[in-house]
């Protein structure tokens, strides 16, 4: 398939993808998620990627879904055409991807990079759920996933108001892991993914899957999870070769198996 709204490259171990649609602010369309979509297949299915990052421009991570693509879409358009399931698709990666965030990430864009294992902001990223100016409301999971990030009242504000954030109190909010200078942003989420790509994957790839379950159960069926998971980690090759490591005080090598 043949980009025309996003750049991939690699990067060693990380695949980076590179929203691309300068005029409009990264505005998500649907041609763009497709071919997000396929990028991310691309990945998935090549062993020698460990990490995704998705980023856009220094102005904006994404501006939210392609208003002037959604202003005469009808309900029946919308309801059988399922819009907005397939951006799903990056919540339902088994291996890692990080949002580098610089610039705006409003409403479909903030609700993309929520659906990313966690954002890396630069200092100058504004995030917001300003749907309720467009009258309507977050519809890729804003509602649910802002409020699991940084609670009710805060939430609550944001999707009612509009009103943007910006970085540092993304980052007190617990939306951001952390924020780096907007001219690092894209090499600091790279080594980041790179130092990830490291591990051993089948292992990076049960830890994701058992950090997500926090989210999905109760607490005691999280800790029986994460406990099986663990005890399930000694068939690994990987773990016999990460405890031998510490033992003769060497790095490990990981076979990914
Ligand atoms: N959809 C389509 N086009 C968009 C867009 C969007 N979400 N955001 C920006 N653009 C376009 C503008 O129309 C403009 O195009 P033209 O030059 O052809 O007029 C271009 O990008 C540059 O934008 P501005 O001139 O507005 O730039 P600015 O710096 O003055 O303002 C901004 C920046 C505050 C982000 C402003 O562009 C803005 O408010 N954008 C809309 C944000 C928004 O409402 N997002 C939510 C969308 S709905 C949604 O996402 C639903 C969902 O939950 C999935």
């Amino acid at each position: 398939m043949a980009y025309q709204n996003i750049r991939i490259e690699t990067r060693d171990a990380v695949g980076l993808i590179t929203l691309n649609r300068p005029d409009a602010l990264n505005a998500l369309n649907s041609d763009l998620i497709d071919e997000l979509n396929d990028a991310l297949a691309g990945y998935a299915g090549d062993e020698s990627i460990g990490c995704v990052v998705i980023t856009g421009s220094e102005k904006a991570f994404a501006a939210g879904a392609d208003i002037k693509q959604m202003q005469t879409m009808s309900y029946m358009e919308a309801y059988l055409g399922d819009f907005l399931t397939s951006w799903e698709r990056v919540s339902e990666q088994r291996k890692p991807v990080i949002a580098a965030v610089a610039g705006y990430a409003l409403g479909g864009g903030c609700e993309l990079a929520m659906m990313c294992d966690f954002i890396l902001a630069a200092d100058n990223a504004k995030f917001g759920q300003p749907e309720i100016n467009l009258g309507v409301s977050p519809g890729a999971g804003g509602t649910q996933r802002l409020t699991r990030f940084v609670g009710k009242s805060k939430a609550m504000e944001m999707c009612l108001t509009g009103r943007m954030m910006d970085a540092e109190e993304a980052e007190r909010a617990g939306l951001v892991s952390r924020i780096v200078p907007v001219s690092e942003l894209v090499e600091e989420a790279v080594s980041v993914g790179n130092k990830i790509a490291g591990k051993s994957m089948p292992i990076v790839m049960m830890t994701k899957e058992a950090v997500n379950r926090a989210y999905e159960t109760t607490l005691s069926e999280g800790v029986r999870f994460e406990r099986r998971l663990f005890q399930s980690m000694f068939a690994t090759q990987d773990q016999k070769e990460g405890m031998a490591a510490f033992a003769e005080k060497r790095k490990p090598r990981f076979a990914n198996r």
